[in-house]
């Protein structure tokens, strides 16, 4: 794992837009995975800013959401769709007929619509970098603790936990969803990166857990360590608990040297 540790949010967010950038300058056919939470939402910003300057088009952009609330319209402004239209799609030249969530609308049958959500991945040939923020609980997607870390996109019930932590996002008169459509772990390991976001001191102990505990379902992000590209991007608060917070910063100042002598290079 590579991990960086910045002094700020806004910092993790500029430098998640850069691999973003680098990765659909260097690729014909760049394939996204997204994600949705307040981690992601400065990274759109950046992204929807660098696009406004004329620095990238999302036109041969094709995406894949980690996950989707199940049986919720898509016109419904909780859902991930409409997440992912507001923060990003509506304000770049994204095609949104190549942009994909896990849905499950009432009447579909949800093992079906996981299995074809992983053909849909594989015929776009895999996702190229996907981005992931991290629960308290160290979910990843909605793959809660427990989760097989060989499981493939399917519906996952949501803990308590996760539901009081996004319980602020909902009205008294809205009716937050206890179940959603979820990329698996085994998916996710498919990606050819991941790039992990968390910030704030709430994230420390799931960070900690992920980086240095044993690989285990009931830390899901864990299994990055397992992952041949997994790159954790971390604010100060996020990284507080790591003990070798010392090491990670001399080890990405070298790292930015060997980038300076053999450019930035990815094999995406
Ligand atoms: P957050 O969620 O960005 O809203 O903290 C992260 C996650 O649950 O993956």
């Amino acid at each position: 794992m590579q991990i960086i540790i910045y002094d700020d949010a806004q910092q993790v967010a500029i430098n998640a837009a850069n691999w973003v950038q680098n990765l659909i300058k260097e690729k014909a056919k760049p394939v996204l995975g997204l994600a949705t939470g307040s981690t992601p939402i400065r990274l759109y910003q950046e992204l929807v800013a660098q696009h406004k300057a004329g620095h990238c088009s999302f036109a041969n952009v094709t995406s894949f959401n980690l996950d989707e609330y199940h049986q919720i319209d898509e016109q419904n402004p909780q859902s991930y769709r409409s997440f992912m239209q507001e923060n990003l799609f509506d304000h770049v030249d994204i095609d949104k007929a190549n942009t994909f969530l896990p849905t499950c609308s009432q009447g579909q049958n949800p093992r079906e619509q996981g299995l074809a959500y992983e053909d849909k991945i594989k015929q776009a040939s895999g996702v190229d970098l996907q981005i992931l923020g991290i629960g308290a609980n160290g979910h990843i997607g909605f793959n809660e603790p427990t989760s097989s870390l060989t499981s493939r996109t399917r519906i996952k019930t949501l803990t308590q936990q996760t539901l009081a932590d996004n319980s602020r996002l909902f009205t008294d008169d809205e009716i937050q969803p206890t179940m959603a459509m979820t990329m698996g772990i085994a998916t996710i390991m498919d990606a050819r990166y991941v790039l992990l976001m968390a910030t704030g001191k709430n994230k420390a102990q799931a960070v900690k857990d992920m980086i240095t505990g044993a690989v285990s379902a009931s830390c899901p992000a864990s299994m990055l360590q397992m992952h041949e590209n997994a790159v954790i991007l971390l604010d100060k608060e996020a990284a507080s608990m790591l003990d070798d917070h010392r090491y990670y910063q001399w080890a990405d100042k070298q790292n930015k040297k060997l980038n300076e002598k053999l450019g930035f290079y990815h094999n995406f």
